[in-house]
């Protein structure tokens, strides 16, 4: 069996800020934010998308009509849910059209959720691989005007199914995790805003980087070269690379170039979206996977997951043929480069639009929002969901 990632998806609204706009208004030098955060563009996100409708429009890409009766495991990953008791899973089925003879739940820890869903997903499907998983990592990474995260948010959503054929890659049987109770980026249940400790979220990500790429190449009995590429969380693109330079000095110049090309490829898409959390380790895979040129069936890819407070873990998967896509690129290009250019004050108002946690009943107007699945308010303080014909 081939059990591992089958279907990918990625969805982000229509908006962005140009970085360069950011860094003008906030008087930063432009390439503190292009070369030395690595982003271009950041994701903004309308208060008629949440992590439910925004799940929902990235599994669009990934349920069809061969699939859609298989799924019986539906695990939204997200640490920005809409209601602290009902999963957004449940909404996300019933939007979906999906089987009632479904487990649908959420899982929160940081930017971890959708790893955790993925490796649940994967046992699930060994053991009932007639049955398929839909996993879908969605956030709204949220620091606040002029903090010194501005610069680090962004949001959106990767859609996942897990099957025993995958056609895009095989998940190893074995990671390596590592956790500790680490205050460097949290979220208290009266905030939209994350607080954070930035330099030092800086300096937990690269030491559980360290140690779990370390256990896994030991336990496993491999080396650095046998993998094709690396994929990390992107927080910020830049996050990715100072990972990756922890591990360069084990590697020969030719491997380094390689490796660093392979990033390269790696953050393509995440420089134009910023962080979504949950989402933002599978955006940087499906990143590699549509612009490298260098990757075949076979390779193995290291994958880097990390979530604040702390978890991390490190796992492996091994390309399947059908892991490029061309149709698939062409759309993830479209739903990027589509997007309204914000000015920094409409950004700002925007952001400012977003509901706040006691904001009672109230209904938003969806006529600019064009996507598949909108959110259009709370009523008797119940949150109301629409879907465009
Ligand atoms: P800052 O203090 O504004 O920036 O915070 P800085 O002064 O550290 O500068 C950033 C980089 O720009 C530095 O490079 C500068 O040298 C460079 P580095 O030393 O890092 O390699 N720089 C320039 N480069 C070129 N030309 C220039 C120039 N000027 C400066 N002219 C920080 C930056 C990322 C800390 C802040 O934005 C922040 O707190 N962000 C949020 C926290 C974060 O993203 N942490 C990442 C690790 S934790 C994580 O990944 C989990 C998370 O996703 C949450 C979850 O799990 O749910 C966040």
């Amino acid at each position: 069996m081939n059990v591992g990632i089958d279907k990918i998806g990625f969805f982000t609204p229509n908006y962005y800020v140009d970085m360069v706009d950011l860094a003008n208004a906030r008087n930063e030098n432009p390439n503190k934010y292009l070369i030395g955060i690595g982003q271009t563009e950041q994701a903004v996100i309308p208060n008629t998308q949440d992590t439910v409708t925004m799940a929902a429009n990235a599994a669009l890409q990934v349920i069809d009509d061969s699939n859609r009766d298989k799924i019986s495991l539906i695990i939204l990953g997200t640490e920005t849910g809409i209601d602290n008791s009902k999963s957004g899973a449940i909404y996300l089925q019933n939007l979906l059209g999906l089987s009632r003879h479904a487990r649908a739940f959420e899982i929160k820890q940081a930017c971890y959720g959708a790893t955790a869903g993925i490796q649940m997903a994967k046992e699930f499907v060994n053991l009932h691989p007639n049955q398929q998983a839909l996993v879908v990592g969605a956030d709204v990474a949220r620091y606040g005007v002029r903090t010194a995260g501005e610069v680090t948010q962004g949001g959106g959503a990767v859609a996942m199914t897990i099957a025993a054929d995958s056609t895009i890659l095989k998940l190893s049987k074995n990671s390596s995790v590592y956790s500790d109770d680490i205050m460097d980026f949290w979220r208290p249940l009266n905030r939209t805003e994350a607080l954070v400790d930035g330099h030092y979220s800086n300096d937990i990500y690269q030491q559980f980087f360290v140690k779990t790429i370390h256990d896994y190449l030991q336990t496993n009995d491999m080396n650095l070269t046998d993998l094709s590429a690396l994929v990390f969380h992107l927080p910020y693109t830049k996050m990715g690379l100072k990972g990756l330079r922890e591990i360069l000095p084990e590697l020969s110049e030719t491997d380094q170039k390689h490796f660093l090309s392979e990033f390269e490829a790696s953050r393509v898409y995440n420089k134009r979206v910023g962080n979504l959390y949950t989402g933002s380790l599978y955006l940087s895979l499906l990143s590699l996977l549509d612009n490298s040129d260098d990757l075949h069936a076979g390779d193995q890819i290291g994958i880097f997951s990390y979530g604040s407070g702390a978890q991390g873990e490190f796992y492996t998967g091994t390309l399947q043929p059908g892991f490029k896509n061309s149709q698939r690129k062409k759309q993830i290009n479209e739903i990027l480069n589509q997007r309204t250019r914000l000015t920094v004050p409409e950004y700002e108002t925007m952001f400012a639009q977003w509901p706040k946690l006691d904001a009672g009943d109230y209904h938003l107007d969806d006529l600019k929002d064009h996507s598949q699945f909108t959110f259009t308010g709370v009523n008797e303080s119940k949150r109301q969901y629409q879907t465009k014909a």
